[in-house]
């Protein structure tokens, strides 16, 4: 449901520490400021600062837009953060356009700072290639990275490659071949932009997340696999989606009772998303939450806390 037009990295994050014993937990970041021009490197250096407490890895959707890999990659480092670097797979020159900055500035960095890249973001749900088509994709980001190598020399070829989808599209029997292909398969589901009340937002969650991840285990005949939640949230203002009412309090109230609880059974979130990204504005009906999925606001102030607390033992 995210239309990239503008390239959305994605931060993850390790948990704080009152999570650090269950999943992983992250946040989206947009790779434009609030006036939709291309961040620099200060603008992540206090993206960073501010999801510190929260985060120490990142998942970036694509590479050579807005100079994603070369401007992030050296902060990623310096801040000591990891990412999850994403590839933008449609539209062959843009693809090739990613290929290329994959070769010019992976070799710029250490591999430590990446944990595994994602040839796209919802490709199926927006049905930009066939499962086929984006098995393709991957398995050519996979030859690619396998003859480059770090700043220090050691080389990319063991970095998972996989993709990241919404989960009804993963369920379906039409994406095996781009799950085979991958190493890893991160799963999308928003109780929002199914119309859940929030009393049964929680649930709906987790009924998305363990079908895709079933279907994923199927696929791949294995239950070890890299997993996570690619894509949550509520936005905080704009217009109702059927029964979901977007607002902070019910942000709040999901991320307690959906992603907190999503973590503790030791599933990694990645939270949509760091910081409301005003540059979304004028969107028509319900496009109008677009710019108010942040935990933060736009000027990198929390909205509510990102505090879980787990009971019984850990
Ligand atoms: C709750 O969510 C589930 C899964 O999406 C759905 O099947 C069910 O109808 C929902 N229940 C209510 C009361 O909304
Ligand atoms: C966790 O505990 C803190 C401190 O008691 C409290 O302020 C916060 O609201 C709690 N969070 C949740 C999700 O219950």
């Amino acid at each position: 449901m995210l239309v990239d037009k503008k390239l959305i990295a994605a931060v993850v994050a390790l948990a704080s520490a009152t999570v650090s014993a269950k999943g992983s937990f992250g946040f989206d970041l947009g790779v434009v400021d609030n006036d939709d021009n291309c961040k620099d490197a200060d603008d992540y250096i206090a993206d960073l600062d501010a999801i510190s407490g929260y985060t120490s890895h990142v998942k970036t959707y694509a590479v050579s837009d807005c100079n994603t890999l070369q401007i992030l990659g050296p902060v990623l480092e310096d801040k000591g953060f990891t990412i999850t670097l994403g590839v933008w797979p449609t539209d062959d020159n843009h693809f090739d356009e990613e290929i290329s900055a994959l070769q010019s500035y992976l070799p710029t960095i250490s591999k430590s700072v990446i944990s595994e890249i994602t040839v796209g973001s919802e490709v199926l749900y927006r049905g930009d290639l066939t499962a086929d088509q984006l098995a393709s994709k991957i398995t050519q980001v996979k030859s690619t990275i396998s003859s480059i190598t770090d700043k220090n020399g050691d080389s990319y070829s063991d970095i998972p490659v996989g993709t990241v989808d919404s989960w009804n599209c993963l369920v379906d029997s039409s994406a095996v071949d781009a799950i085979t292909a991958s190493d890893f398969v991160f799963a999308n589901a928003f109780s929002y932009w199914q119309g859940q009340t929030l009393a049964n937002a929680s649930f709906s969650f987790f009924d998305d997340i363990m079908q895709a991840l079933q279907v994923i285990q199927t696929a791949k005949g294995s239950t070890d696999i890299l997993f996570a939640v690619g894509e949550t949230g509520w936005p905080t203002q704009g217009t109702s989606y059927g029964d979901a009412v977007p607002s902070t309090a019910n942000a709040q109230t999901f991320f307690e009772q959906g992603v907190c609880a999503m973590l503790g059974w030791g599933v990694d979130v990645i939270y949509f998303e760091a910081f409301d990204e005003p540059w979304k504005a004028g969107g028509s009906g319900t496009a109008d939450v677009e710019p108010y999925y942040g935990a933060f606001d736009d000027t990198r102030t929390l909205k509510f806390p990102l505090t879980c607390n787990y009971t019984g033992s850990s």
